[in-house]
């Protein structure tokens, strides 16, 4: 089992606050099966340099590499991945790839939470066709409320991406958005698209803790195992595992 999406690694972002939160999040992890997990902290082009992004990256799995050696028993594998957020030229901007999964060109990309343009569909289609990048967007179910023109939402969706959906939008009673309504959008989402991933998006130990096996309940009870094996088939695929 894959986390896809965490904010695990160490006072770097709005995630884990210290070493002991990451210890304790990764122990979770561990617990519902975890074996490898993803670490995405936020990317922000307007705040941060991407060397310094990558120091402060380095710095944090560091401390992490820490944790995994001194626990007596072993916690999940860590890679390194960003979660990207959009700005206008990212598809021309040279240093994107340095910030992509691992050693793979994926890339996962956290969309506007705003109406999406003509611009945010430019950029997204130069990502995969003159950068040559793998795009997962991060959790989709979280622009769909803010498209009043559908018109780009579908053109963005037809494109050769992947989709990344969190894990707690599937499960009414562990989940940041609690509604019906986005869990009814997202089991039918996965319904139509089974080829997509599940990432907690934890970050930390409570409000927003690590939450795969109550979204992968969820998904199984009311799609079946076999959903839960397309999507961790798709995720190995995107990960070059
Ligand atoms: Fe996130």
């Amino acid at each position: 089992m894959i986390d896809f999406h965490t904010h695990i690694l160490p006072g770097i972002d709005d995630g884990s606050r210290n070493v002991q939160m990451t210890e304790a999040m990764l122990c979770e992890e561990k617990r519902q099966g975890v074996v490898i997990v993803i670490a995405t902290p936020h990317f922000y082009a307007d705040r941060m340099s991407v060397d310094g992004f990558l120091e402060r990256r380095a710095e944090a799995l560091e401390k992490t590499g820490e944790i995994r050696r001194q626990s007596d028993t072993a916690l999940p594998e860590i890679i390194a991945g960003a979660e990207v957020y959009y700005f206008q030229g990212m598809g021309q901007a040279d240093a994107i790839p340095r910030l992509c999964i691992g050693e793979t060109n994926t890339l996962l990309l956290e969309m506007p939470f705003e109406q999406w343009t003509e611009t945010v569909l430019k950029d997204v289609r130069d990502l995969i066709s003159k950068q040559h990048l793998r795009i997962v967007l991060a959790h989709i179910e979280r622009y769909i409320g803010f498209q009043k023109n559908m018109d780009i939402w579908n053109r963005v969706m037809d494109l050769p991406i992947h989709k990344q959906i969190n894990a707690g939008s599937f499960s009414r009673k562990d989940g940041f958005f609690m509604k019906d309504r986005k869990k009814k959008f997202c089991m039918d989402f996965l319904r139509k698209n089974p080829d997509l991933m599940i990432g907690s998006d934890c970050h930390n130990t409570d409000s927003r803790r690590p939450n795969l096996e109550a979204g992968r309940a969820a998904i199984a009870a009311a799609l079946g195992e076999g959903a839960l094996a397309k999507i961790d088939a798709e995720t190995r695929v995107v990960l070059d595992l």
